[in-house]
């Protein structure tokens, strides 16, 4: 195991390792959660796609038989009621939770310390706005990112400078990161630690079909797409005949109602669990471009800290030449 690297994030969440799997909607359940939180990261269970508070409740008890490590719950916020699953996660005393898509502060008050909360924003004005509802950390993600994305179309490297600025909670860098440059990288532009979807969706234990985790393999950057912008509700997806045709309607003007039965999860589990891709849309970021292989979460963990470590002594070698 490599050396630890202690951030302010990582010593919040009680981590070995600042790397923090993002909640992902019907991908990221007890398996996928407990490898990265063995492996010294944070691994999360997506509440997204689970079937009410007793599923949730087992994904638990899943995690908890598999390692002692912290992990989290995440709950995107807005389109369904959150309150009976986030009762149960406080009951179970689940240690992290996160919250995303959706005003985090009446969530924050009711958790009331009882967990450590980690609030998904993107960019420094939604990053203050978590701050002052009592966030205790912030993952902000740039237009790279797999999922759900900003309004601004705005980078993750120029976007984190521009959030660790704004806030005095620590940051996590997300959107575009896969590997342990992308770790180090962060760290330099003031992060203290990362938040990674995509890289996580092609591993061993994600709940994704085979042609999913195939398809994140042999795609490139370009081969990703924006959706959902007349909605304003962008998200990065890979490109496909539906996605396009989703795209082509958009831009013929197509309003809510045509569009949202479209982009219902039913529609996302044909891809994700059937793995019918050309009749369905998955999200995924352009960090598809640097994933050249599905390996288990805890080996992603383990590389991601090796490169880190390595890339750091080959910066020394140039920050401090030596010969
Ligand atoms: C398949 C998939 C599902 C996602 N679902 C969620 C979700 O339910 N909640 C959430 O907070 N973020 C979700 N995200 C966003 C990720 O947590 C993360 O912020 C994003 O993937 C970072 O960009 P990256 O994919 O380049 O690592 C999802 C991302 C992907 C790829």
């Amino acid at each position: 195991m490599s050396a630890p690297i202690l951030t302010r994030a990582s010593r919040l969440l009680g981590i070995r390792y600042p790397i923090v799997q993002g909640g992902l909607a019907r991908v990221a359940r007890a398996e996928l959660c407990a490898a990265v939180s063995a492996a010294g990261g944070l691994g999360q269970i997506a509440t997204a796609g689970l079937d009410g508070p007793e599923a949730l409740r087992a994904e638990i008890a899943k995690v908890r038989a598999a390692t002692d490590a912290p992990f989290g719950v995440n709950f995107p916020l807005g389109r369904t009621d959150i309150t009976a699953m986030l009762e149960v996660a406080l009951e179970e005393a689940v240690p992290v939770i996160a919250l995303t898509a959706g005003n985090p502060a009446p969530w924050i008050k009711r958790i009331a310390g009882r967990a450590k909360v980690l609030v998904l924003i993107a960019g420094p004005e939604l990053a203050k706005k978590a701050e002052a509802a009592g966030a205790d950390l912030v993952a902000t993600v740039g237009y790279e990112g797999g999922g759900h994305l900003g309004l601004g179309d705005e980078t993750t490297m120029v976007m984190v400078p521009r959030v660790v600025r704004a806030v005095s909670i620590p940051v996590l860098a997300s959107g575009g990161i896969a590997d342990g440059a992308g770790l180090l990288a962060a760290l330099a532009l003031g992060a203290e630690g990362v938040e990674m979807g995509t890289r996580f969706v092609a591993s061993v234990e994600a709940r994704a079909h085979a042609r999913y985790k195939q398809a994140l393999v042999e795609s490139q950057p370009q081969d990703t797409a924006i959706i959902k912008r007349s909605l304003r509700q962008p998200g990065r997806v890979i490109r496909t005949a539906y996605t396009e045709a989703l795209n082509a309607r958009e831009a013929a003007g197509a309003g809510p109602e045509e569009l949202v039965p479209l982009i219902a999860g039913e529609v996302n589990e044909i891809g994700v669990g059937e793995g019918r891709l050309a009749e369905s849309y998955v999200w995924a970021g352009q960090a598809v471009g640097l994933i050249e292989e599905v390996l288990p979460a805890g080996e992603i963990v383990a590389r991601m800290a090796r490169e880190a470590h390595a890339g750091l002594a080959r910066l020394r070698a140039m920050l401090q030449p030596t010969g």
